[in-house]
Parts: structure tokens; sequence; C-alpha cells
């Protein structure tokens, strides 16, 4: 299109009406904010030019400039259809195998109250202390987006009376949990977890029963991990070793990293999980809990491993295994990908790849509601098992992928095909298309792409005697079929 003779004058006067309303937006922001600070970042990307207000101390307020899109928040994740697809595959699978171990789907809503996490995931906790996204609602309530799901279970049991049911109760969830987390490879500020909760038995059974779980899903799925395992103990076991540990850590606290050094005070179960060298080589020493448990601890836990060996479960005792959780009690475990175990053994840093983990949790709902109600669970990490199943180069099962695909060439044959391409549909075959495609090389090239085993073409000649092509993508073979025979020879081949 040729340009208006004044377009330059047009642009200049655009520019100077946008620099203006600039200028504008900061007077405004500067009455706002007491002593502010102008700052501009020149980029040679234009779009990326921003003017920034510095508050005094410590907010920084962004006024990203005209033009510039919102962009993806730190953290979090887009899910594409190539993950949406294995996702979903994991999520049925997931669902299908509970179903069978006799668990029931719950749903929680993602917004629970703080104080719920605050009295069960616990004030110590990391999750607690730094990690939830909290805000003020409209009725001044403080409320968070779920950071986990266990103590949301809990209160669902509590507040629908469910220890009136038959015991214990056994429930499935899955979605969406958010944790304000320094990001880094498989740690999201919004990720998926799928777990299952058994509420109102404290029968070591159970634990061996969900471990055991993990075991038939993680090798039923094709992904080699390990399953480590330790017992907390009770609480009265835990205030003797607690005292231990504490007493040994101090001895060398001043060789402990800066984190480990507040964990001494406020939690000194955790220095034992971390990652750091210097803190590994000295909690490597440390006396173990294991050598604490009370007689009714230990017995639980020699039933627990004792069940897991009758089910021909392989595991990994781990003493320094303690989980970031205020709620354990007794049983404690993780499942870890292989070459994370590898990676432990040279006693490096591999702390963010646990696929999942979970425990009993005796005492929580007591200090929900007051009333004693044993539980256990354990949580899946999705995109950290979709990471790993790359990795591990482990592929979902064809029938998840398209098996056919429609090729039309010729307007006729175009018409036609969509009708056709319907029933097959309506006929619980997996068929795709590409119909904005019109030459026959190009649609052929999408199916090759896809993966699919057979392609149907549709062309002139075909409409016109009701026929259609399938090719065998493998062979290269070709066959011309009866239209009317179509569903009847593509169940037959898919089978
Ligand atoms: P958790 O260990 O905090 O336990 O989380 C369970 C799993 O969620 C982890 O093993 C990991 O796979 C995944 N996960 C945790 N944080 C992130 C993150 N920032 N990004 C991606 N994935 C992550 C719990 O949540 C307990 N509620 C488990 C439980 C259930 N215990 C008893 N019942």
């Amino acid at each position: 299109m040729p340009k208006p003779k004044n377009s330059k004058k047009i642009i200049k006067k655009v520019k100077k009406i946008i620099k203006k309303s600039e200028k504008k937006q900061i007077a405004v922001r500067s009455k706002k904010t007491k002593s502010t600070k102008v700052i501009k970042t020149r980029s040679n990307n234009p779009r990326k030019t921003r003017i920034r207000i510095a508050r005094k101390k410590p907010e920084v307020v962004d006024i990203v400039k005209a033009g510039s899109s919102p962009k993806l928040l730190r953290g979090m994740k887009d899910i594409l259809p190539e993950d949406q697809i294995i996702r979903d595959y994991l999520t049925k699978k997931l669902i299908k195998l509970s179903r069978a171990y006799g668990f029931q789907e719950i749903v929680t809503p993602i917004l629970e109250e703080r104080a719920l996490f605050e009295k069960s995931t616990g004030m110590a906790t990391d999750i607690v202390e730094k990690q939830m996204y909290q805000f003020t609602d409209r009725s001044g309530k403080k409320v968070v987006l779920r950071p986990e799901f266990t103590p949301s279970i809990a209160r669902a049991y509590i507040e629908h009376g469910m220890f009136n049911l038959t015991q214990p109760v056994k429930f499935f969830y899955h979605g969406p949990v958010f944790r304000y987390e320094r990001p880094q490879a498989g740690r999201y500020r919004q990720f998926h977890q799928f777990g299952l909760e058994v509420l109102g038995s404290e029968s070591a059974l159970i634990d061996a029963e969900i471990i055991l779980f993990s075991q038939t899903f993680f090798q039923d799925l094709g992904l080699q991990v390990s399953i480590q395992i330790n017992s907390l103990g009770c609480l009265n076991c835990r205030t003797t070793y607690r005292e231990e540990l504490t007493k040994y850590l101090r001895f060398q606290s001043k060789s402990l990293c800066p984190d480990c050094q507040k964990r001494l005070n406020k939690n000194p179960l955790r220095v034992l999980d971390c990652k750091v060298p210097q803190c590994r080589e000295i909690t490597r020493q440390a006396p173990q809990l294991i050598n604490f448990l009370c007689p009714d601890c230990k017995k639980h836990f020699t039933r627990v491993l004792e069940s897991l060996d009758e089910a021909n479960v392989v595991y990994s005792l781990n003493p320094y295994l303690v989980r970031g959780l205020d709620y354990y009690t007794r049983t404690v475990f993780e499942l870890w990908p292989i070459s994370s175990e590898e990676k432990e053994k040279e006693n490096s840093n591999s702390g963010q790849t646990a696929l999942g983990g979970g425990g009993r949790y005796d005492t929580l709902l007591e200090s929900l509601s007051g009333r004693e109600t044993p539980a256990t669970g354990l949580s899946y990490g999705i995109e950290r098992i979709i990471n790993e199943m790359k990795i591990q180069k482990v592929r979902i099962p064809r029938s998840q992928t398209p098996q056919v695909f429609f090729a039309q060439v010729g307007e006729t044959s175009a018409r036609q095909a969509l009708r056709i391409f319907n029933d097959l549909q309506g006929q619980g075959i997996k068929v795709v298309e590409n119909f904005a495609k019109t030459s026959l090389k190009a649609q052929m090239k999408i199916a090759d792409e896809i993966g699919v085993k057979l392609t149907l073409i549709l062309g002139q000649q075909e409409t016109k005697d009701k026929t259609i092509i399938i090719r065998d993508m493998k062979t290269g073979n070709q066959e011309k079929i009866d239209i009317g025979k179509l569903v009847k020879e593509l169940k037959k081949r898919l089978k």
C-alpha cells in the first residue's frame, strides 16, 4: 500500500502523544510514592525499554512501556500440547490404579485459609515461612493458594465428619499447587501433584500399601526409581533424638552453612537433609534417629519393612531422610529417579529431583480438630515425572497418539472428507487431518511427522467411484477400498 504523503508527520505526532502520556503516568505515580527515583533502562530493542520508579525501599514499581507484551511469570510454566498428552496419560493411569486400590476422588479448593497450613505444614517450614502465595481477601481474611494438598484433605475430612464413616477413608486427588520457591530445573512456582491420603488407620500395612502403589505405578510406566525410606518415630522418640542431635551439631556449628546454623535452633532435623557438602560431611557422622525409636515405633517400622519385603518391594533405608514438612511421624519415604540416587552416592547436590514423597502424619488431624486420627499419604510431582520420562526416554504407548491421518485432494473430495472424518471420529478411530492444506505432498509430510500408522487419501477419482485409498505408512503399500467398508477395515488394521 502506498504511504500517505504526510506519514512522517503522523508518526511524529503519535510518538509525541505516547511520550506525553508516559510522562503523565510517571507524574501520577510520583505523587503517590514519596521520594521516588525515576530510572530509565534503555535497550537496543525499543520494546524492552523500561521506565522504573524506585521507591525508597524495597519496592520497585515497574511501568512497562506501551507496546511491550506481558510475559509468563517467573517459575510458571505453560503446558504445551506435547506435554499435555503425557500429563493426561499419567493422570488417567494414576486414577485407574487408585480406583483399583480402593481410593475415591476428592476435589478441594485451590484457595484456603492461611491458618490451615500454619497449623499443619508447620510455622518453621520453608513452605509456610517463605513460599506461600498469600493475600487478604475482600473480607479481610488471610488466604493462600494451596502449597500442598494434605492439610486441605484433613480439613475436609474433619469438616464433613468423615470419622463417622467406615475407617480408613481413602482419597486420591490431583491439581495445581503453588510455592514461591527460587525457580530452577524441576522446581516451579506452580506445579501439579497427584496424591493419595488414607485417614483413620495406623496400620503399618497401609504405609506399605501406598509404597507398593508407587512401585507398581513407576514399574508399569517404565520409569526407574529408587524408593528411599526412613522412620521419624513419634513425638516422644523425636524429642530425645532432637536433644542428642542438637548437642552433636552445636559442636560443629561453625562449619555448618548459614541456613543450617539457623535450622539448628528452629528445626535441627532439617540439617540432616541439607545438600551443602560441608553440612553433609558433618551429618554423616551424626547420631541416627533409627537408634532412638521407642519400642512401639520400632515395631511399626519393622512391620512396614516386613510387609514391603513380603510384597517384593525394593527399597533403600535412608537414615537421613527427614522430609521438609513438620507433620510427619513414623514412616517417611521419597521416590528418587535412579540417576539422582547415583549422584547422592557421589555426595553431589541432587536435592531437587524427588518425583514424589510422603509418609505418616498421625498428629496432624489432632492439631486441627483435637481428635486423634492417624493417617498416611503421598504426593507425586507431575512435572518432575514428565521431565524424568524425557531423561530416561520413556515413551507413552502409541495408542495415545493419532493412528490415522486423513488427506484429501480436490474441492469435491474436501467437502466429502469432512463428513467421512466426522463419521470415523464417531466410531472411536483416532484420526487427524489438516484440511487447510490442499497439496497431497504437504499432507503426507504432516502424516509422517505425526507418526501415524495409516493415511487415508481421498482424491477426485475416489470421490467419484465411492472408494478411498489406505496407505500403510511403514511399508508404503496402498490399497483402494470401498468407502462403505472403511470403518471395518480400519478397525481390523489398527487392532
Ligand atoms: P512434597 O515433598 O512437598 O510433599 O511434594 C511432593 C512432590 O511434589 C515432590 O516430591 C516433587 O515431586 C513435587 N514438588 C514439590 N515442590 C515442587 C516444585 N517447586 N516444583 C515442581 N515439583 C515440586 C507434599 O506435598 C506432601 N503433601 C506429600 C504427602 C501427602 N505427605 C503425606 N501425604
